[in-house]
């Protein structure tokens, strides 16, 4: 974890980082910091070498002892940069500092976003982008390969006291959701062949031994079976791995009130099961439990930040394997309500898992129910992997989380339910079936028909998160690196205070 602090000078170890909006007037930009003589600084403005674009970055070095290095950083155009632009650039000062060893910058703060984000908050974005860039999964890696991490970040901010004070509670709260998000993002990292259910249960055990208010219960096999959770079990029975049904219950609100459940989609690998996957599209299905992991980062968040919530996260967590006694397509399975399911396809087994974990979270009488879940390749076609889909004709629901997600700068797209998409799963030899398309071919409208068999089971207020964008492929980007990125929790801990 990054030690941070706020002061009005800067240390000679560290970087200097001073952020620009994109416009003509770049010097005019350069702050007033006693110990660093902004004549040193003007030659690179001679040139266009840099413009302030967003995510722009360039190392100037001043031949001063007091301030021997500065990265000018871009924030891109002042009108566009709200909270997801400075989060990122945030984070692209410190991976850049990363690259080159430095494990201490000074990051000046732009005076205008105190008044634009409120200072707690602005305080609380900038360390929760800092820590998640300082992330990086790479225990694999060979010692000398390995990212150094950021170690000290000092703000540069002339604030009143009591505007420190704000600032300082601000920081605080971004280390509390940072480490739940950085949490998450290591259980998704972790291959399957460890991120077992039995491990990710364990690892929710964890949350309750750093924080006794959450009560973790574990359930087996024979609790699965005799709760008649037949979707879950059928999903699981192609693996050598025992299921598991995780319940975690956080009750600091008050006592009558009707918890808020957090359903999280837990296959620690999709192979697809008998309708196996291709193999390139295998790779990465070891996220195919951040649903779970979201759901139990959201908690770790809330239960760290003592909200006074009541708040309950379930988790089904198996593997989808093929084998001798996997499930197979053409198989009826019954779940915990009695609805029967036609499988015609083995790979959409999130929606069978999480249809049992709907009818379990009907026992909590809940206010709102919202389930994460990496669902369907549909959503992602739909979206690209810079949104998640939000699915829910609850529209406080829809209206509270759009809110909150704009508030930390996190995206989620709206996408529809509607009666094409429940008359995709009518079946003639079952109540329904696990796929159906709206149109000429079974994929056309994956996402929502994957949201409309949730809706089947959901008798409650109620939104379903795709969470398309759970994770990055390919290479990455300059302000986090590759992997589980956290997305989602951020949104629900706001939405959730
Ligand atoms: N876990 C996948 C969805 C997925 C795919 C998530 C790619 C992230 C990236 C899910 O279980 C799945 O396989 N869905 C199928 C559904 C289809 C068979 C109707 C899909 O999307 O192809
Ligand atoms: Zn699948
Ligand atoms: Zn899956």
């Amino acid at each position: 974890m990054i030690r941070f602090s706020l002061e009005n000078s800067v240390s000679a170890t560290a970087a200097l980082v001073i952020p620009f909006f994109e416009s003509e007037n770049i010097a005019k930009q350069i702050p007033d910091i006693a110990g660093i003589d902004s004549s040193s600084l003007l030659s690179i403005l001679e040139t266009k070498d840099f413009e302030g674009k967003l995510h722009q970055t360039t190392w100037v070095y001043t031949g001063e002892i007091e301030v021997p290095r500065v990265l000018f950083l871009g924030l891109g155009k002042k009108e566009s940069c709200g909270v997801r632009h400075w989060k990122q650039a945030v984070g692209v000062a410190v991976v850049a500092a990363q690259l080159k060893k430095i494990t201490e910058i000074s990051l000046v703060l732009p005076q205008e976003f105190t008044k634009k984000f409120g200072i707690s908050e602005f305080a609380h974005m900038s360390v929760v982008s800092s820590e998640i860039a300082n992330y990086a999964f790479d225990i694999h890696k060979e010692k000398s390969a390995q990212t150094l991490p950021l170690k000290k970040c000092v703000y540069i901010a002339e604030l009143s006291p009591a505007e420190k004070k704000l600032f300082q509670e601000g920081i605080k709260t971004g280390l509390v959701i940072a480490e739940s998000i950085n949490m998450t993002r290591g259980l998704g990292n972790t291959p399957a062949s460890q991120m077992t259910p039995a491990f990710l249960a364990e690892s929710a055990k964890k949350l309750q031994k750093k924080n006794p208010k959450i009560k973790v219960k574990i359930l087996s096999r024979p609790e699965i079976e005799k709760l008649k959770m037949g979707c879950f079990f059928g999903v699981a029975s192609g693996s050598a791995q025992e299921p598991k049904f995780i319940i975690a219950e956080y009750f600091q609100g008050k006592k009558n009130e009707a918890p808020t459940v957090l359903v999280g989609k837990g296959i620690t690998f999709d192979t697809g099961g008998l309708s196996l996957k291709p193999w390139d599209s295998m790779i990465d299905m070891k996220f195919d439990m951040l649903g779970g992991a979201t759901a139990l980062g959201i908690l770790d968040a809330a239960a760290n930040l003592n909200l006074k919530k009541n708040i309950v996260v379930l988790i089904p967590t198996c593997e989808n394997m093929p084998s001798g006694t996997a499930y197979r397509p053409d198989d009826i399975l019954v779940a915990m309500d009695g609805t029967s399911v036609l499988v015609e396809n083995t790979d959409a087994e999130g929606r069978l898992i999480l249809a049992d974990a709907l009818c379990y979270a009907a026992r909590y009488n809940p206010k709102e129910v919202i389930d994460f879940a990496t669902l369907t390749g549909a959503c992602l076609v739909a979206i690209g992997n810079e949104r998640s889909g939000l699915f829910s004709q609850d529209e406080k629901l829809v209206e509270g989380l759009n809110a909150s997600s704009q508030k930390v700068g996190e995206q989620l797209w709206r996408l529809p339910l509607g009666e094409e998409f429940t008359e995709a799963i009518k079946c003639e030899v079952a109540d329904i079936k696990n796929i159906g398309g709206v149109g000429g071919h079974p994929r056309f409208g994956g996402a929502s028909v994957a949201a409309a068999f949730l809706e089947h089971f959901a008798k409650f207020p109620w939104a379903h998160i795709d969470l398309s964008c759970s994770h990055y492929g390919g290479k990455g980007k300059a302000w986090i690196r590759n992997g589980a990125n956290g997305f989602g929790i951020e949104t629900v801990v706001e939405y959730l205070k």
